[in-house]
């Protein structure tokens, strides 16, 4: 089956501990348990897109160790098609060191490994994927020319090109926006990106005002348990976030991403595709780790308020 949604992105290990809080500076801190979950922006975005319903490919790079195996394991048992998952030799596999907390924040800090080998290069030997595809979807875990690369790419052959600007430091290229179809941020990333303060649905209006008179299609500003913020040259619209007890806030965004892109490539509309990526992510933080806690599509389904 030809994917409809295909993903350039990074594959990590998570090593993930969880403590009473997060360390402050030069602080040791006893820890109350550790695990190892795959992981990766780019991985958990496949995943959910795949669990949620649509037929999905991994544009990406592995080390050539024993993470490298697993985490391409766990995209196979997906049913992800991944033909461009690239071994590196002599490379380690992407790694994030994860701390989650008592509140179930978190704090990350990420070794690209193999994800920084994902070139503009490599994703050209994948063209025909890109070509296949419904919607094409990026983050920021790769090299920054690469994603150049592939939104310029997405949207010349015509394709939904979304770009999930995580981790974003500092504003994009300019020339990147008139490639992007959906930009969706979370309240960082959008102050990063404009240098505005983001914490409620208004002030994400007003970021989501200026990515727009930057040429980007549409924006979704997430906002954590204040709910997702939808803005076009048309209209915009604040979507609630569903009520959970939360666990593990890891992968949420990624959740949201893949169900959203899953249900735009399966025909519904803009509104559907927030809604249901919005009760994905908002049942993964009801579980620990990032895709072990992404939902299938009969759970976003079945899910009662
Ligand atoms: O978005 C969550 C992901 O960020 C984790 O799985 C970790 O690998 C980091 O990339």
């Amino acid at each position: 089956m030809q994917a409809k949604v295909v993903i350039v992105g990074s594959l990590n290990m998570d090593l993930v501990t969880r403590a009473p809080r997060l360390p402050r500076a030069g602080e040791t801190l006893a820890g109350q348990s550790f695990v190892t979950v795959p992981g990766g922006k780019g991985a958990n975005q496949a995943v959910a897109a795949a669990r949620l319903g649509a037929s999905v490919a991994m544009i990406g790079c592995v080390g050539d160790d024993a993470y490298g195996e697993q985490l391409r394991s766990a995209l196979l048992t997906e049913g992800i098609d991944c033909q461009a998952v690239t071994t590196i030799a002599g490379e380690s596999t992407g790694v994030a060191l994860i701390v989650v907390d008592d509140n179930s924040q978190n704090a990350i800090v990420i070794v690209a490994g193999g994800n920084g080998h994902v070139s503009a290069s490599v994703v050209d030997g994948f063209d025909v994927l890109l070509q296949q595809a419904e919607v094409i979807i990026c983050q920021l875990e790769v090299p920054e020319s690469t994603v150049g690369h592939v939104l310029k790419r997405g949207h010349e052959l015509g394709k939904t090109v979304i770009l999930n600007p995580a981790p974003a430091t500092g504003p994009l290229p300019e020339q990147w926006y008139g490639w992007v179809d959906y930009l969706i941020p979370n309240e960082s990333e959008a102050t990063a990106l404009t240098g505005l303060p983001v914490d409620s649905p208004a002030s994400a209006e007003s970021a989501a005002k200026t990515l727009l008179a930057s040429g980007v299609g549409k924006v979704v500003v997430t906002l954590g348990e204040q709910g997702a913020l939808f803005a076009s040259q048309e209209r915009v619209e604040h979507f609630p976030a569903p009520r959970v007890k939360p666990v593990d806030t890891t992968a949420a965004g990624d959740t949201f991403v893949g169900g959203f892109a899953a249900a735009l490539a399966d025909g519904k509309s803009e509104a559907e595709a927030i809604r249901f990526g919005q009760i994905a992510a908002a049942l993964s933080v009801t579980r620990s780790g990032a895709q072990p806690s992404i939902p299938t599509f009969a759970e976003v389904q079945g899910y009662q308020p």
